[in-house]
């Protein structure tokens, strides 16, 4: 990404959606229209905290067709590292903020015959602007949301109200669970099922998509969740030649951005390929948090996602 990839927005609108859930409307600040998107993708807002800038990605959540502003939804959650309480705290109507253009990592297979979206949580928002999409294609899709509490669930009501009987809200304080294996037993065959949510429900989610005999490519994820933090460790840099360290609680990436180091990055979530860094060294063991690289490409040690990979050892060199 660089800074002709990033366009100033001004907050024109900021509402409390459920306990601990804002959506923010974002218009252009130059008058220039804000870029088409499709269902399903995300930007990367810029905040510029006391300390360090944070780059976070979040789902875009308005229409496709609509691209006047861009709405974003931010969970303030409890062990942050700044992103979400700057947006909940610090930004107030008016604020200006830089955003990346729109990334799709998570779009609706076009040729499905069915769409089953599977959400946890916060992970509603990428099924929002995805629905949209859907519904105007007239496509035949169905939403399973599992919420903690209908308190904590954004967007029930309104998607009821909209959508009808394709959503299901389940309520895990009334008892409730998405039955997943009763609703992918009963889909047409070239149905496609999407999963957004916390990592356990994911893990669940693909695991019984699998054991269902749903083929690999109808099954598709998008994961929220951070990289595991670890012990700090030293990056060498080849070309360069310079040494830097990268904290407990930091991505590589970040520790190369802290030193004015341009590396490549799209999606910061270990997804789109775009940081893939080959390694020419490392003295522990690399601990491999992306599902980007394959199984055999982790297993060589030759290669690294710097946004969410991290080792387990004293240093690490890589070709930068
Ligand atoms: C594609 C995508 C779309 C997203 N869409 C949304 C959305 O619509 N709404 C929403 O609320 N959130 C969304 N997220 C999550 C969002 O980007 C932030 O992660 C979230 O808001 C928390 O940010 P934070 O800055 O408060 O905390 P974070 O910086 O995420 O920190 C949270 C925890 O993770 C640990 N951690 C984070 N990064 C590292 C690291 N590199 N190494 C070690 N430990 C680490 C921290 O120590 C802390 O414990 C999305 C994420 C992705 C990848
Ligand atoms: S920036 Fe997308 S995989 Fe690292």
């Amino acid at each position: 990404m660089t800074a002709s990839f990033l366009r100033r927005v001004r907050v024109a609108e900021i509402e409390p959606v459920a306990s601990r859930i804002k959506r923010f409307r974002l218009v252009s600040t130059d008058g220039r229209p804000l870029s088409e998107f499709s269902g399903g993708s995300h930007i990367t807002v810029c905040m510029q905290s006391p300390d360090r800038l944070i780059r976070n990605p979040y789902s875009l959540m308005g229409s496709p067709t609509d691209p006047s502003s861009y709405q974003i939804s931010v969970l303030k959650v409890d062990d942050s590292r700044g992103g979400s309480h700057f947006m909940h705290d610090r930004v107030e109507v008016g604020t200006e903020l830089q955003i990346s253009e729109p990334l799709n990592l998570f779009p609706p297979a076009k040729l499905a015959r069915k769409h089953i979206l599977v959400a946890g949580g916060i992970g509603i928002t990428p099924f929002m602007s995805m629905m949209s999409e859907l519904d105007a294609l007239g496509a035949d899709f169905e939403l399973h949301y599992g919420v903690r509490s209908l308190g904590e669930g954004a967007y029930c009501r309104l998607l009821q109200t909209h959508y009808g009987s394709r959503i299901h809200v389940y309520a895990q304080d009334n008892g409730e669970l998405v039955p997943l294996e009763r609703v992918l037993g009963s889909q047409p065959l070239g149905a496609h099922v999407y999963v957004c949510g916390p990592k356990p429900m994911i893990d669940w989610a693909l695991r019984t998509a699998t054991l269902a005999g749903w083929p690999d490519e109808n099954i598709h994820s998008e994961q929220f969740a951070a990289p595991p933090a670890g012990k700090p460790f030293a990056v060498k840099l080849a070309r360069s030649e310079r040494e830097i360290t990268v904290g407990g609680h930091q991505s590589i990436l970040e520790a190369l951005e802290q030193e004015g180091i341009d590396a490549p990055f799209l999606c910061r979530g270990g997804a789109c390929g775009q940081c893939e860094t080959g390694v020419s060294a490392c003295d522990g063991y690399i601990e491999h948090n992306d599902h980007y690289l394959t199984d055999a490409e982790k297993a060589s040690g030759k290669k690294i996602m710097i946004c969410m990979s991290r080792i387990s050892g004293d240093s690490i060199t890589l070709d930068l």
